[in-house]
């Protein structure tokens, strides 16, 4: 309940900041691969720095959910910075704009994040991560939260002995409990801190929150 009460607060703060970055539109970049190699047969990043190198030994990847293309930009350039792999996680049921009205009170989002037990079903091939030793898990903050199929993603992937490195857009809110509630879901890996990072983070912003997280 207070949850409710205080989300609209939250997201009316967001939306001040969001003022100046309209002009996306739902799912855009939704309709690339799911899973493409970044090679992680050598540890490099797009400026060379080795602060930016893989954040472990092991073989690293990128996992993000993107529906109007912010989190993927900022996937891909984790990804080009750690030598890492990138899956996308694609909804079975794409949003569409509508979808994405945090305007309307009954659009599917507003009733996906009013409703803790939903778990939108995930279109693309499931992901066996095993291989990896560290996962950058990225996602749209949504109401505060990490969007719902998030919950649907941690909950049916083996997540154990890995290192989790959560990280969000928004339109201004922090990563806040997001990245914890989705660890509780998972029950399972090692979680850093993450954090948000901006839709226009530099190399330079990149390579430091690799640094941060590692
Ligand atoms: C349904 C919905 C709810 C949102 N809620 C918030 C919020 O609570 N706080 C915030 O800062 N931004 C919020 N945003 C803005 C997104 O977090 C932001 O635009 C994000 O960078 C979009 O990432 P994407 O392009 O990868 O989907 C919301 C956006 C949508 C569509």
């Amino acid at each position: 309940m207070l949850k409710r009460i205080l989300a609209p607060l939250v997201l009316a703060c967001a939306l001040l900041a969001l003022a100046g970055c309209t002009g996306q539109t739902a799912q855009e970049g939704a309709d690339s691969t799911s899973v493409s190699s970044g090679g992680n047969d050598a540890a490099s990043s797009s400026d060379g720095s080795p602060a930016a190198s893989e954040a472990s030994d092991g073989k690293s990847i990128v996992v993000y959910f993107s529906a109007t293309g912010t989190t993927e930009g900022v996937a891909e350039k984790i990804a080009a910075a750690t030598d890492s792999d990138l899956y996308e996680i694609i909804p079975a049921d794409p949003y569409t704009t509508e979808d994405l009205n945090y305007n309307d009170n009954l659009s599917r989002t507003s009733v996906e994040m009013a409703d803790e037990s939903a778990r939108p079903a995930i279109g693309s091939d499931p992901m066996d991560l095993s291989g990896y030793s560290t996962v950058y898990l990225g996602y749209p903050i949504w109401w505060g939260e990490a969007p719902r199929i998030m919950s649907t993603f941690v909950e049916s992937t083996d997540l154990s002995s890995m290192t989790i490195v959560p990280f969000c857009t928004s339109g201004g809110s922090s990563i806040g409990d997001s990245a914890k509630t989705l660890e509780q879901q998972a029950g399972t890996g090692i979680w850093t801190p993450g954090g948000r990072l901006s839709g226009s983070a530099s190399d330079d912003d990149i390579a430091a929150f690799v640094e941060r997280n590692r």
